[in-house]
């Protein structure tokens, strides 16, 4: 393993919920290649207490924040400012949240006034982050800001409802603000289309086991773990990946690029 990838790089980390979240493993992983840092997440998650102990782990403190808050994130960046003593070089938005997947909703017959909170949430709050970050000149030239995608923006899974036009939305917004970032500041904005992963927001999908199953079968090198996800949101925050931006990157296993495979085959040939 390289060392030392973030010596030096000051950042924020949203959504550490428990020990599964990509995030939560982003911030060990961040920590060990010496990065400083705040952790951050929505109140509401902050009650369930487990963030805290992470904040204990990585020596750092968290600044509840809602995402879709403009005042909570200018909050955010301003105490995290004071805190870490500088600017940012990087930031992580690791937020997604759909209240008609969680109540079973069918993709026609969406809640409209849930689907604009899913969108806000899992989208329009990226938009917002960058934004408020901007206004306030909060990030470094040749920061990094990072989003997590799903492959449900380009291809239909029908359970994903309404969270698939989100993530087709963030990617969006990754290359809009991408560009706008880089001409203003040398920022780069990319996300991350990251296998399915048994992480809270993961498997309160309907049918997630089934996906998760069937998209291991179908990557060569079998999906990919939220840890592994990790490294690559490390290697994205290093000078190592400078002139990489506005891009929606696979990580996947090689999935994405699979018509089929052997092992899907081979449970269907039946005669
Ligand atoms: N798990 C998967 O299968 C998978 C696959 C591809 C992409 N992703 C994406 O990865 C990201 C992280 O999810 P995860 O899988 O680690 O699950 P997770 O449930 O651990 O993380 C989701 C986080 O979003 C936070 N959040 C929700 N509403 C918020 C708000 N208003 N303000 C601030 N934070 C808020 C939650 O508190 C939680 O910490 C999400 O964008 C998700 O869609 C997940």
């Amino acid at each position: 393993m390289p060392e030392n990838l973030l010596k030096g790089k000051v950042g924020i980390i949203t959504g550490a919920l428990d020990e599964n979240s990509i995030a939560w493993k982003t911030a060990l992983k961040a920590k060990e290649q010496g990065a400083k840092f705040v952790l951050t997440n929505a109140p509401i998650a902050m009650r369930m207490g487990a963030i805290n102990e992470l904040a204990q782990e990585c020596n750092t403190i968290v600044i509840p924040a809602d995402a879709t808050s403009l005042e909570d994130l200018e909050k955010l960046y301003t105490e995290a400012k004071e805190y870490l003593g500088g600017n940012f070089d990087f930031l992580l938005h690791s937020i997604g949240m759909s209240p008609n997947i969680r109540k079973g909703r069918s993709y026609g017959d969406l809640n409209y006034d849930w689907a604009m909170k899913s969108y806000d949430v899992s989208a329009i709050s990226f938009h917002k982050m960058m934004h408020v970050a901007e206004k306030m000149d909060i990030m470094n030239e040749w920061g990094s800001i990072m989003g997590l995608s799903y492959i449900a923006a380009q291809r239909v899974y029908p359970f994903y409802t309404d969270m698939a036009d989100a993530k087709a939305l963030l990617e969006s917004i990754a290359r809009g603000y991408g560009y706008r970032y880089g001409k203003l500041k040398k920022v780069r904005v990319n996300t991350i289309s990251q296998s399915p992963t048994k992480t809270t927001a993961g498997t309160g999908i309907g049918g997630f086991d089934t996906f998760y199953n069937f998209a291991d079968k179908m990557s060569p090198l079998g999906n990919a773990s939220a840890e592994a996800c990790a490294d690559y949101i490390i290697t994205m925050f290093s000078d190592l990946t400078r002139y990489v931006t506005m891009q929606n990157l696979f990580h996947d296993g090689g999935y994405s690029f699979t018509g089929i495979s052997e092992d899907l085959m081979e449970g269907l040939t039946g005669e």
